[in-house]
């Protein structure tokens, strides 16, 4: 079974789960539904993917009681600000099907970096209303989570970052760390942009093993204590990302991972992103 991490809020979150970035909002229902038949109750989405629609009627189809379910949406960029973020849960949890989400997200900090203290502030009154259980950020740096703290006192439940072999992110993880918020990777497997699940040293450390290459950075997310929510489109490797407690990786290992940092990102840049 997958183990759950803490939030700072006593709540807690399944440790892997299973993200819809890029899945076509027409096949959103069947995927979602393998996703579920193959063990997953964690399931990540955005209003951005345009799939919220489809993730809603494959939880409402797989009567699946919804407490053990755990679902995560976002706030898009152009939804900042009260009265737009207000309206912003209230549309993804009609798509979705539900009352309430398990965990919201303000995607970005843009536009601008200057509407998040007030959208934050925003999803504490969605939080106390009970339309989200545990609310937190996406693509945060420090000092955007300094400026949080500083205007309005409180820390997010997790900061959901690009991160992945290629790109580890050390400095963020620490920062988030250091100040209980834990960390969730998007992009886990080089979200087909970087082939993380090419490299020569991955694929030595899976032949040891017996595993996929994917199986063993998806490893290293969760032995580092990461959330991890990889995506695919395909129910064998769907499965094949979801059988991952079977194997441990070792120190040696996980600091070999740990050296295909290129300290390159391939996704976009919080500090250009507007
Ligand atoms: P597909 O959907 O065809 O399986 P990320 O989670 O980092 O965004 O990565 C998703 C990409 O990795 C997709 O292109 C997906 O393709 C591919 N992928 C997901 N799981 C595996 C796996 N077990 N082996 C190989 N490629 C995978």
């Amino acid at each position: 079974t997958v183990p759950s991490l803490q939030f700072n809020d006593g709540h807690s979150i399944p440790q892997l789960g299973f993200g819809v970035f890029r899945v076509d909002p027409a096949e959103t229902e069947r995927i979602v539904t393998d996703a579920l038949e193959v063990g997953y109750r964690h399931i990540d989405t955005a209003a951005l993917y345009g799939n919220e629609e489809g993730v809603g009627a494959a939880i409402a189809k797989s009567g699946i009681p919804r407490d053990e379910l755990f679902i995560t949406t976002k706030l898009w960029n152009t939804e900042h600000g009260e009265a737009t973020a207000l309206a912003g849960i209230d549309d993804s949890l009609r798509k979705l099907g539900l009352d309430h989400v398990d965990l919201y997200l303000i995607h970005w900090p843009a536009p601008g970096k200057n509407l998040f203290v007030e959208t934050w502030q925003t999803f504490e009154k969605i939080r106390d209303a009970g339309k989200a259980t545990s609310i937190g950020v996406s693509n945060f740096r420090t000092q955007d989570l300094d400026r949080l703290a500083a205007e309005t006192g409180t820390v997010p439940a997790i900061n959901q970052i690009e991160l992945h072999p290629f790109f580890v992110q050390q400095e963020l993880r620490d920062y988030d760390a250091a100040h209980g918020i834990l960390t969730e990777s998007w992009g886990p497997l080089g979200h087909a942009v970087v082939d993380v699940l090419g490299s020569g040293p991955l694929a030595e450390i899976a032949g040891a093993h017996g595993v996929a290459p994917a199986q063993v950075v998806i490893r290293w997310h969760l032995q580092h204590g990461l959330v991890v929510i990889p995506k695919s489109n395909n129910r064998d490797r769907m499965r094949q990302n979801f059988d991952v407690f079977g194997f441990e990786l070792t120190a040696d290992e996980m600091a070999a991972i740990d050296a295909l940092d290129t300290g390159v990102r391939s996704g976009a840049d919080p500090d250009t992103l507007n």
